[in-house]
């Protein structure tokens, strides 16, 4: 088998609290991402979605957080184990991120080619400014901007939300990236405007064969984008499996309560589905399945461990007691 793209290997991220007692938000957490293809990652708030994608890039808050446990392999390479500096070389080159506001990556100060330019500048460090000025203005028609030669002179307030998104997006794919982990890239926006982002990120993995790791909250998008999904719960993945078998056949009784609770046009509000309880923080991890208190099917024996992972033969993985027998 050839190596993937990307994998986490059995990742533990711990943080260091105020106590300095050190607890882990995520726990044995594995996967696999191939180029050409799009990992969905879904699950409430608080689950440790974003953490993970910190932890590929290096980016989790210094001194508070680390990797406990377990390899980042990119192409078959640990890059958990490496230097800061090195991990220079890997971010915007090798993977990019655009996140959830993309304000907060922005910066309000300089004018949107400046920002562009220094980003190709980090990883060509030779590159001219007439070649920078005509790849930007390249990347910023590719996302669909309008008027670009004067979006380039402009500062990011002077551009609407959607717009601000594109440049990022534009931003983070113009030095060709293998990987694109995009952190909840529309809930800032409106649904409309979600819609047209989420067009775009099909258009340019298509054509581009950047993988994307796609974060969300929200089955739908998880619908529209994914090649596989990755169901996390409270640090832990719970199901994983191609999206079409995900939806045919979700196994996991927490998968089977997203799906529920997805909105229909055909209800009222009163109606929709939510599943009971919320998800433990990180000082309050039960011993066994962490969704059990919140499970219709939960019985002693998930209270008292947490379920071994098991595969079925077309790749579905899932955590739960109900499907050990079925190995
Ligand atoms: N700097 C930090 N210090 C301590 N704990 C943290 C820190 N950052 C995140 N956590 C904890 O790690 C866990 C996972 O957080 P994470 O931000 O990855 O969740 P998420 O799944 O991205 O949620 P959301 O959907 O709200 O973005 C949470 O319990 C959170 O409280
Ligand atoms: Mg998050």
């Amino acid at each position: 088998m050839s190596t993937p793209l990307l994998e986490v290997r059995d990742e533990r991220i711990n943080f260091i609290l105020e106590n300095k007692k050190h607890v882990s938000a995520t726990e044995h957490v594995s996967f696999k991402l191939d180029s050409h293809t799009t990992l969905g990652i879904v699950g409430e708030s608080g689950c440790g979605k974003s953490i993970t994608a910190s932890s590929i890039l290096g980016l989790l808050p210094k001194g508070a957080g680390y990797v406990a446990e377990g390899e980042i392999l990119l192409e078959g390479k640990d890059i958990s184990k490496y230097t800061p500096k090195q991990m220079q070389q890997i971010r915007g080159k090798e993977i990019s991120m655009i996140f959830q506001e993309p304000m907060t990556s922005l910066n309000p100060v300089y004018r949107i080619e400046t920002q562009m330019t220094e980003m190709l500048k980090a990883h060509d460090p030779k590159i001219s400014k007439a070649d920078a000025h005509a790849r930007c203005l390249e990347m910023l028609t590719k996302v669909g901007i309008p008027a670009p030669e004067q979006r380039l002179r402009e500062y990011p307030h002077q551009l609407s939300g959607g717009m601000r998104q594109r440049v990022m997006i534009a931003m983070a794919l113009s030095t060709n990236p293998k990987i694109l982990i995009a952190d909840e890239p529309t809930t800032a926006l409106d649904v409309t405007i979600q819609a047209q982002i989420m067009e775009l990120m099909i258009e340019l993995k298509e054509s581009t064969g950047t993988a994307i790791m796609m974060i969300t909250h929200d089955m739908g998008v998880i619908a529209e984008m994914s090649d596989y999904v990755l169901v996390m719960y409270a640090g832990r993945v719970v199901e994983y499996a191609a999206v079409k078998e995900l939806f045919r056949n979700p196994m996991h009784p927490y998968t089977q309560g997203l799906l529920k609770s997805i909105p229909r046009s055909d209800q009222d509000s009163e109606e929709l589905f939510t599943i009971e309880g919320s998800v433990p923080g990180l000082t309050e991890m039960p011993q066994g399945c962490r969704f059990a208190n919140r499970c219709p099917h939960a019985t002693e024996r998930c209270i008292q461990s947490f379920p071994p992972t098991v595969e079925l033969e077309n790749g579905h993985q899932i955590a739960c007691w109900l499907y050990e027998e079925s190995k």
